[in-house]
């Protein structure tokens, strides 16, 4: 590392703000204002007021010589501070459960304050426009199978509820279970018992879309799970039904586990794990267990890490879990919310909208994070480099390939962090300048690396508009599409390989696949190889095995090569190389055997021929 060539800063504790040091915009701010101050402790040299509707430029951060410039940056700022399209089916759904609050324990009374707090505190201006009612609704069913709506909660049935939220501009959801008893009736909630689809999917669909018409659908999994029901069938059951309702349904599968790609061609959104609870340490498994799904995910289908315990603060939390929930502090409040804006999750508030603390509706209605979470083109961040629990995740700002890249330095240890972000890892060059989120403001430009402090559980969120972008080099296996991979624990599946990533020292990104290999399904892709160049590439496979290996190497499902992994003492890495002629643009290379397990994969590194 050339320390000279490098413009070095360590970005300011959260708590250190203008605010209080200078005069920020105490005047009323008219549309698109730009306005310039000299202020010489100020860690800025852009920001943008909280209200999105003024930026000022420091001028004793910047040359006179880049006024111009730092002018149009500015205004490119306040555009982003503009509100998100709501309800665009292609990019993650927003909106508020009941779940996280009040469990069971729901009424048209709760849900209809919730939507009208939302139409009026900001929340559905930010885009949060879904109010979905979770379990607890239901009360068995009639002898003749019809469900029985919960008339102590919803003693007008829950037409009215529907029609309200939909009279305020928003949508509705609803929830099931694809078996025959939902989740809250095996904790003694007895209206769930029979109150399941099993057996009623037609019906049910009938009820909930024609007739309620509500817009969103969470089936669950606990009745499913008991009655050992086959996961891909089932939920592929329910999405015919929701299809033949006609209607244009969010359907999100809950089955509390990476269910598998299949997903993605029957539903919306799914679980990738248990219920989430106000509790760093789930909050924290949420995210590892969902690092490395970013392949699986695309514009309408998404990975959901469940719903949002934002707002839900230590020694502030008003749950219905008691001491599950212990709550969150602000900093894991905010890589809570920010992981799951920049994992392109869902993102489904759970907190008690009604009264929200100030601090946590202003991060949760943070335009660029939100941006950042519904960017047109939908791409989950992938993990670009990683320090033991220190994280560096990426994904393309608005075009594909294109000079700005939205960043997240996650810091899930205990401990604070000093962490060396290499632009290189993150596939840009030149002078970098970097927008800080959650400040919203310009920190600085760097070139070539930049060093950031991040506090124990805290994270940084940016956007780095970049002056090149470089191509991308170094594929991980632990990020490419596993075409058999799930996390179902084998259930239901005998006999069946699955795919398997995990922790090896010495591996790129500390992590290798296994378990690939021995049948025509069970393949590893990666989806989106770019080179901005045609001509002849060097595929380099970074692998680990002890035992001799052959197996075949496509491009494009057309061209083959095979390779062979000689054998060793003991495991260990081995470097395998074949060349392709590659046209421009984006490629799908794959790894096959059908018959043998594959050795352990590491890495796909692409360079150009010499
Ligand atoms: C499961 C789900 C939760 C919630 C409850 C309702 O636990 O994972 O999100 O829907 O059921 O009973």
């Amino acid at each position: 590392m050339n320390v000279n060539s490098v413009f070095k800063f360590l970005v300011l504790s959260a708590s250190i703000t203008c605010a209080g040091v200078c005069a920020y915009g105490a005047a009323p701010a008219r549309v698109y204002d730009v306005e310039f101050i000299e202020c010489a402790k100020c860690p800025y040299r852009m920001r943008v007021s909280d209200d999105g509707k003024k930026a000022y430029i420091n001028l004793s951060r910047i040359d006179a010589a880049r006024k111009d410039a730092m002018k149009k940056r500015a205004e490119r700022f306040l555009d982003l501070a503009g509100s998100v399209k709501s309800a665009n089916p292609m990019t993650p759904l927003m909106g508020w459960s009941s779940w996280n609050t009040f469990g069971a324990e729901i009424s048209e009374g709760v849900i209809v304050e919730t939507a009208r707090a939302m139409a009026t505190n900001g929340l559905k201006e930010a885009g949060y426009v879904y109010v979905n009612l979770d379990d607890g609704f239901f009360d068995g069913r009639y002898p003749d199978g019809r469900l029985r709506i919960h008339a102590r909660r919803f003693p007008e049935g829950l037409k009215g509820t529907v029609d309200t939220i939909h009279a305020l501009g928003m949508k509705a959801g609803i929830y099931s279970d694809a078996g025959t008893n939902t989740c809250a009736s095996f904790g003694g909630e007895k209206g769930g018992k029979g109150a399941g689809l099993w057996g009623h999917d037609a019906e049910d669909c009938k009820l909930f879309f024609n007739e309620l018409e509500f817009d969103f659908f969470k089936v669950d999994y606990c009745g499913g799970y008991q009655q050992k029901l086959v996961e891909r069938d089932r939920f592929t059951e329910i999405s015919k039904a929701i299809k033949a309702t006609g209607r244009d349904v969010h359907y999100n599968i809950c089955r509390w586990a990476f269910p598998g790609a299949w997903a993605a061609d029957v539903s919306h959104s799914w679980r990738t794990s248990g219920d989430i609870r106000a509790d760093w340490e789930v909050v924290k498994f949420i995210v590892t267990n969902s690092l490395y799904l970013a392949s699986y995910a695309k514009p309408g289908r998404f990975n959901d890490l469940d719903m949002l315990e934002a707002g839900m603060l230590k020694g502030k939390v008003k749950s219905a879990f008691g001491k599950t929930d212990p709550g969150l502090t602000r900093e894991e409040e905010l890589s809570h919310f920010g992981m799951w804006c920049i994992m392109t999750s869902p993102l489904v508030l759970g907190c008690d909208v009604r009264n929200m603390d100030a601090e946590s509706l202003k991060l949760v209605t943070n335009p660029y994070l939100l941006k950042m979470n519904q960017d047109p083109l939908a791409l989950q961040a992938y993990v670009a480099a990683r320090e033991g629990e220190t994280y560096l995740l990426v994904k393309d700002a608005f075009e594909r390939y294109g000079k700005s890249r939205w960043v997240a330095l996650y810091n899930a240890d205990d401990i604070e962090k000093e962490f060396t972000i290499k632009a290189r890892d993150l596939d840009l060059g030149g002078r970098i300048a970097a927008f800080d989120l959650v400040e919203r403001a310009d920190i600085g430009e760097f070139e070539g690396e930049v060093t950031v402090r991040v506090r124990p559980h805290s994270s940084k969120f940016y956007l780095f508009d970049a002056s090149s972008r470089l191509e991308r080099t170094r594929y991980e296996a632990e990020g490419s599409f596993l075409a058999e991979y799930d996390n179902l624990g084998g259930r239901c599946q005998v006999g069946r390989i699955v795919p398997k990533w995990y922790d090896v020292e010495g591996a790129s990104g500390g992590i290798v696949v296994a378990n690939l290999g021995g049948n025509d399904k069970n393949h590893l892709t990666w989806k989106d190889v770019h080179v901005s160049r045609p001509g002849r590439y060097v595929l380099t496979l970074r692998v680990r095995s002890d035992k001799e290996s052959v197996f075949n190497i496509h491009v494009d499902k057309s061209k083959a090569e095979t390779v062979v992994v000689p054998a060793s003492a003991k495991p260990e890495f081995k470097d395998v190389a074949v060349a392709f002629d590659l046209t421009k643009g984006s490629h799908e290379i794959s790894i096959y055997n059908f018959k043998a397990i594959l050795p352990e994969i590491d890495c796909l590194t692409v360079t150009p021929c010499r």
